[in-house]
């Protein structure tokens, strides 16, 4: 596809208004430690596709903004109803209009890192990595996101362990896939956050 066929594939997408972003985290009653955790995953996916952006590669900026932002509204619904986030927050943006919207907040389960592919869309990638660089609502490296992970849920049980041990691979290769696209040579660092 040429450059002009990829801007009007990416600019078809309907993607929510910061107003209508806000009214669905009201309409959810998104708790405040989710809504610092989306404030930190933001802000380290709006770093990296800004950097990009300024690059030779197209990047959806208002994609990846409203992705991160949205990724989690569902997440205490989902506690509280027994339900998947990811999936329950694409099908909540679908019926509100935003079906290809919603596609990028399904995709940023842990385990969808190991079906992404040439398709995937790259604000996809940056939604799901930044996601894993934050605990809580702090910067952390994939490693020690990683290590987290698996203490808290892999002890579970042995299938979680495996299905979490079964993703690293995969989002060390995004990471440095979107490092390389950013021009990154050194590890994010807090300060890249407040500019
Ligand atoms: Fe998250």
């Amino acid at each position: 596809m040429n450059q002009v066929g990829k801007m009007n594939k990416m600019n078809k997408m309907k993607i929510p208004s910061l107003e209508e972003c806000n009214s669905i985290i009201e309409e959810y009653k998104v708790p405040e430690h989710i809504k610092s955790h989306i404030a930190m995953v933001r802000k380290i996916a709006n770093f990296l596709a800004k950097k990009i952006s300024k690059t030779e590669k197209e990047i959806n900026l208002d994609l990846v903004d409203k992705g991160a932002l949205l990724h989690d509204v569902m997440k205490m619904y989902c506690v509280e109803n027994n339900c998947r986030h990811t999936e329950e927050a694409s099908k909540v943006l679908s019926q509100k209009g935003f079906p290809e919207f919603g596609k990028v907040l399904e995709q940023h389960g842990l385990d969808e890192v190991n079906q992404f592919d040439a398709k995937t869309l790259l604000e996809a990638k940056i939604v799901w990595y930044a996601d894993k660089r934050v605990n809580h609502d702090k910067l952390v490296s994939l490693i020690a996101r990683y290590v987290y992970l698996k203490n808290k849920y892999g002890s579970e049980s042995d299938k979680k362990m495996k299905q979490i041990i079964s993703t690293e691979e995969n989002a060390k290769k995004i990471e440095k896939e979107i490092f390389e696209l950013a021009g990154l040579k050194r590890d994010i660092l807090e300060d890249d956050l407040n500019g």
